[in-house]
């Protein structure tokens, strides 16, 4: 993805029907090509002219953009968020997912979380618990330090690191699974891609630069 406007819509990272049957070819149809689409282009729409946040990198676009032009404000904050974690939630899922996270991971939710299972249970709570549209997180602090936490719309929970986001807004699930987002969620489990939140996390672990925490 890009780091700064212009952006550009990634092509989804395997085939639309690639999550069968968790996550049907429709559904991934209107959320990849339709809506993330739409964040990206409404993104570059409101950051035309606004000459100074065009070198802003995705990432301050999403922290700082209440130092922007108050009328692009709201926007920038709800497409940069929705740009933001919509790449991040078509990367984390895989069609073949290796079900366990990689040992420095899986440490760090042991300890955090007491284990696999009780993190589950808290992305669940988190996920379920979301009134309206919105998002269930882990992440991680500057530390290393996991923990769970949701949010409204598409307000992201930089500058603590999302290693992995379930979508809980409707287009994500309204399709195959109408007003059932619990069972969207269990399905959602189901497919991720615990070596690249590995990855993240161990990336995340190893370099402590780019924005400081809390
Ligand atoms: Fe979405």
């Amino acid at each position: 993805m890009e780091t700064h406007y212009p952006f550009t819509l990634p092509p989804l990272p395997y085939a639309y029907d690639a999550l069968l049957p968790e996550l049907d070819e429709r559904t991934m149809q209107f959320h990849h090509d339709k809506h993330f689409a739409a964040y990206v282009d409404n993104l570059n729409k409101l950051l035309a002219d606004c000459p100074e946040a065009q070198s802003w990198p995705l990432e301050r676009l999403i922290q700082d953009w209440p130092r922007l032009p108050e009328d692009i404000r709201q926007g920038v904050r709800n497409n940069a968020g929705g740009v933001y974690n919509h790449d991040l939630y078509f990367n984390t899922l895989h069609p073949t997912p290796v079900t366990s996270p990689g040992p420095a991971l899986q440490g760090a939710i042991d300890r955090d979380f007491g284990g696999l299972q009780e993190l589950k249970a808290a992305m669940r709570t988190a996920a379920l618990g979301q009134f309206g549209s919105g998002w269930a997180w882990l992440v991680s602090d500057k530390n290393g330090r996991l923990s769970v936490h949701k949010t409204p719309n598409q307000d992201s929970p930089l500058p603590l690191l999302p290693l992995l986001g379930c979508d809980v807004w409707e287009h994500a699930y309204y399709l195959p699974y109408q007003n059932r987002r619990g069972d969207y969620f269990e399905a959602w489990w189901r497919l991720i891609d615990w070596p690249q939140i590995t990855k993240r996390y161990e990336e995340r672990t190893a370099s402590q630069t780019r924005y400081p925490n809390p």
